[in-house]
C-alpha cells in the first residue's frame, strides 16, 4: 500500500533529507587516500547526533553502523571498518536520519584522489541517470517510466543496470511500497500521485548486472568484479510539483 503524505508531512520529510544532504556534503569534503571507511562511519554518526537526527541504518535489520559505504566492486550496503581508501578508488556512500519520526535517504558515489577516466564516465553517467529517473518524476507518469529512463541512459553509455537491488517509497518507514526498479517499462506501474515520496537510487555496473552478497550478510558485489556506482535521492511529489529533498 503506498502510504501518501500531508504537506505537513512531507515538510518534515523535506528536514530529514536536507540533514542528509548535509551529511553527504561534508563527507565528500573529507573522502581522501588514507581514511578509513569506519572513520566516515563515525563522523557521519556525530553529525547526526549534533543535528538532533537519529542514524536510520543502526540497528535497522541488525545493521550496526550509521552509514554503508561501498568501495569499487562493491555495489551497496559495504560495512564500514577498518579499510584505507586509496587513490583511485570509488566509494559509494549511502546516509539515512530520522527527524521527527521520517526517514530520509540518499547516496553519493565519491572519488577518492584522481581516478581512471573509465571510472569518472561511470560516476558521472551514474548520477545523470537518477537525474533522468527523477525528471519522471511528474503528474500522469508511472513508476516504470522511472526506471525506464534510468536504464535507458545507462545502457546507452555502455553500462548495466542492477536488478537485485531497487528503490522504494520512503515515510515513517525507511522501505515503503512502492518498489522503484531501474528498469522497466515505460506507462506501466503505478500512477503517480500528490503526496508520493521516492528513494530513486539506480546502481550502475561497468560489466555485468549480476550481483551477490557475501558471507557478511549485507556486503554486495559485483560477480564479476569489474566497479559500481550508486547515486540516491529522496523526491517528493507535492502540490506545486517535484521536489528532491536529498540536494543542498
Ligand atoms: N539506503 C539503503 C536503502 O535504501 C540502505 C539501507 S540498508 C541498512 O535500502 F541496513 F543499512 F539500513
Ligand atoms: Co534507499
Amino acid at each position: 500500500m503506498i502510504i501518501l503524505k500531508s504537506p505537513e508531512e512531507l515538510q518534515k520529510m523535506a528536514r530529514a533529507g536536507r540533514m542528509v544532504a548535509e551529511i553527504l556534503e561534508m563527507l565528500k569534503e573529507v573522502v581522501k587516500p588514507g581514511i578509513t571507511t569506519g572513520d566516515l562511519d563515525r563522523m557521519a554518526e556525530q553529525w547526526m547526533l549534533k543535528k538532533g537526527a537519529k542514524p536510520a541504518f543502526k540497528g535497522y535489520r541488525g545493521y550496526q553502523h550509521s552509514l554503508c559505504t561501498s568501495v569499487n566492486e562493491e555495489v551497496v550496503h559495504g560495512i564500514p571498518g577498518q579499510r584505507v581508501l586509496k587513490e583511485g578508488d570509488i566509494i559509494g556512500i549511502d546516509c539515512g536520519v530520522i527527524v521527527e519520526d521520517f526517514y530520509g535517504d540518499a547516496a553519493r558515489t565519491v572519488p577518492v584522489g584522481k581516478i581512471a577516466a573509465p571510472l569518472e564516465k561511470l560516476v558521472r553517467v551514474t548520477k545523470e541517470s537518477l537525474d533522468r529517473g527523477l525528471a519522471q518524476v511528474v503528474l500522469g507518469n508511472r513508476i516504470h517510466d522511472i526506471g525506464h529512463a534510468v536504464q535507458e541512459l545507462a545502457e546507452k553509455e555502455g553500462f548495466s543496470v542492477v536488478r537485485d537491488f531497487v528503490g522504494h517509497g520512503i515515510g515513517r518507514q525507511l522501505h515503503e511500497d512502492p518498489q522503484v526498479p531501474n528498469f522497466g517499462k515505460p506507462h506501466t506501474g503505478a500512477r503517480l500521485e500528490v503526496g508520493m515520496v521516492l528513494a530513486i537510487e539506480p546502481m550502475v555496473n561497468v560489466g555485468g548486472p549480476e550481483v551477490k552478497v557475501l558471507e557478511d550478510g549485507w556486503t554486495a558485489v559485483t560477480v564479476d568484479k569489474q566497479c559500481s556506482a550508486h547515486f540516491e535521492d529522496t523526491i517528493a511529489l507535492t502540490e506545486k510539483g517535484p521536489e528532491i529533498l536529498t540536494r543542498v
